[in-house]
């Protein structure tokens, strides 16, 4: 009845194919047998890993609500339990295994709750046939390319009451006209683009979200200006490497600084993109951040290691000289551009001079934050046949030397914004205190104030008299 192969397993060595054709560009339909399956049932998506499986979970949850579906927090009433995951490291794994452990009593007080494993890890071939070997409780497994089918997937599993298993490892395909049901009545995520080509060494993302592919420009215009049209105030375009936009069309011309510039004629106030890569980075892009006033004056730009050897085995395309003259034109365009990044300490062959390199540039460039973290081997990619040659101890030892350094540019940065007036989207009330107001500045800095809750989503002036190392203090202007 239902067009699934419900034992179609994930393949990493099939993952890595990359032809040169175009994506191809589909259209969500839903099955009209799947409308009303959901009336009078509930459910709850949990969430790991990055915006990119946010912005996924945003997907599930409105096919879920088209299907009659109503969202829940409380897993004891949920009908359907689905576990957007991520395998980006080990321990983002550990965790999805401990709760799966912990849901399977659920199966037994509701027999008919289907548990659902999507996202990352479902695209690893080790991960599927763990499932198939020791955890019964799960009924559904779907992968990234895949997630469009979930109405398929749950009708399945009612009429068969069978599990299905059906990931795709393909170079991946576009899929439009995808309903959404937004977490955030302000802030909303874009994505522009899908997958990644980079295969950094140490990298699984490559094998699980298929090949780089863009969306068409005229998709992305109008879903920015109906998210300006229903009162949105920002939006952040997604992408594992947001800097390859438009490299797979049109041969090319027409890049994320283009697209920058067209989205900034919709009118919605804020415009943030991630992740960069620092050897996409060109400079239409790099104008747009100076002439175009929607684009936030914040750039997460990931350099992983300051060491050109290391970065050379982590098939990063760029040395830290290179890191540091993009870091230049940036601060040239926009001399105030907040600046943060992610890096990995313990990198095999990583010796205390290439560690020294990173410590130095950090420095050097002065990020306002950074995402820190020890290399964690990742079956099916290059460096998880490197030699690990460095001991814990050690890689411990340089995470704490490294935080110490981020954290004194953390506080460095928020001193910056003493007795200065930011603007301040507001998010919501502070998670210490019901009367405090919380939201990010421009430079995406978090800001807690006194005020009223009716300024939530809205765009506030407030003057800074306070500065902590993570969070600034201030009061609203009049
Ligand atoms: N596409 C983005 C982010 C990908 S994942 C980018 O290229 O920047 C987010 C971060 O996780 C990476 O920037 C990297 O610092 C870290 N990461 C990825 N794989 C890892 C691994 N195997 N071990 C430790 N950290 C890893
Ligand atoms: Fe992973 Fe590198 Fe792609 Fe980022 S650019 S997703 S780190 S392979
Ligand atoms: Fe994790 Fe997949 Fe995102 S591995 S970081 S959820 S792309």
């Amino acid at each position: 009845m239902v067009d699934i192969d419900k034992y179609f397993k994930p393949d990493l060595k099939k993952a890595r194919k990359r032809s040169q054709t175009e994506a191809e560009i589909l259209s969500f339909e839903m099955d009209d047998r799947a409308k009303k399956l959901g009336i009078g049932k509930k459910y709850k998506i949990q969430t790991y890993g990055c915006q990119g499986n946010e912005a996924d979970s945003e997907t599930m949850a409105g096919i879920l609500e088209n299907m009659g579906y109503v969202a829940t927090q409380d897993e004891l009433e949920a009908d359907v339990i689905l576990l957007n995951t991520c395998a980006i490291r080990e321990n983002a794994e550990n965790r999805i295994w401990g709760e799966l452990g912990r849901l399977k009593p659920l199966k037994r007080r509701n027999p008919d709750l289907l548990l659902g494993l999507c996202g990352c890890m479902a695209q690893e071939e080790k991960v599927v046939n763990r499932i198939l070997e020791k955890y019964d409780q799960v009924d559904l497994v779907f992968g990234t390319h895949n997630l469009h089918k979930l109405q398929e997937y749950i009708l399945f599993a009612y009429f068969n009451k069978e599990r299905v298993i059906e990931v795709y490892s393909e170079e991946g395909n576009i899929v439009e006209n995808l309903p959404k049901s937004r977490f955030n009545g302000y802030k909303a995520f874009v994505n522009i683009m899908f997958g990644c080509d980079e295969f950094c060494t140490y990298c699984i993302v490559p094998y699980t979200r298929g090949k780089e592919r863009s969306r068409a420009k005229e998709d992305i215009i109008k879903e920015v200006t109906d998210l300006y049209n229903e009162g949105y105030q920002e939006v952040t375009l997604l992408g594992q490497n947001v800097n390859a936009y438009g490299k797979d069309r049109n041969n090319g011309e027409y890049t994320l600084g283009d697209l920058l510039v067209e989205l900034d004629k919709v009118g919605i106030p804020r415009i943030r993109f991630t992740t960069s890569h620092p050897h996409d980075l060109d400079q239409k892009t790099i104008d747009a951040f100076k002439n175009c006033k929607s684009v936030m004056p914040h750039l997460h730009l990931p350099v992983q290691s300051g060491s050109n050897s290391v970065l050379k085995k982590m098939n990063r395309h760029y040395t830290k000289e290179m890191y540091l003259e993009v870091i230049n034109r940036l601060k040239i365009a926009v001399p105030d551009i907040a600046l943060t990044t992610d890096i990995i300490v313990g990198f095999p062959t990583e010796s205390n001079e290439d560690f020294l390199e990173t410590l130095d540039l950090v420095k050097q460039v002065d990020f306002e934050g950074a995402y820190t973290f020890i290399f964690s081997k990742r079956a099916g990619t290059p460096a998880a046949k490197f030699e690990d040659n460095i001991p814990e101890e050690e890689k411990k030892n340089r995470l704490q030397a490294l935080n110490k350094v981020v954290n004194e540019g953390y506080a460095r940065a928020s001193k910056k914004y003493a007795d200065k007036v930011v603007k301040v989207l507001v998010d919501g009330t502070s998670k210490a205190d019901d009367n405090t107001l919380a939201g990010y500045s421009e430079h995406n800095k978090l800001v807690n104030f006194k005020g009223d809750k009716s300024l939530i989503g809205k765009i506030v002036d407030v003057k800074i008299t306070e500065t902590r190392t993570w969070f600034l203090i201030g009061e609203a202007c009049e």
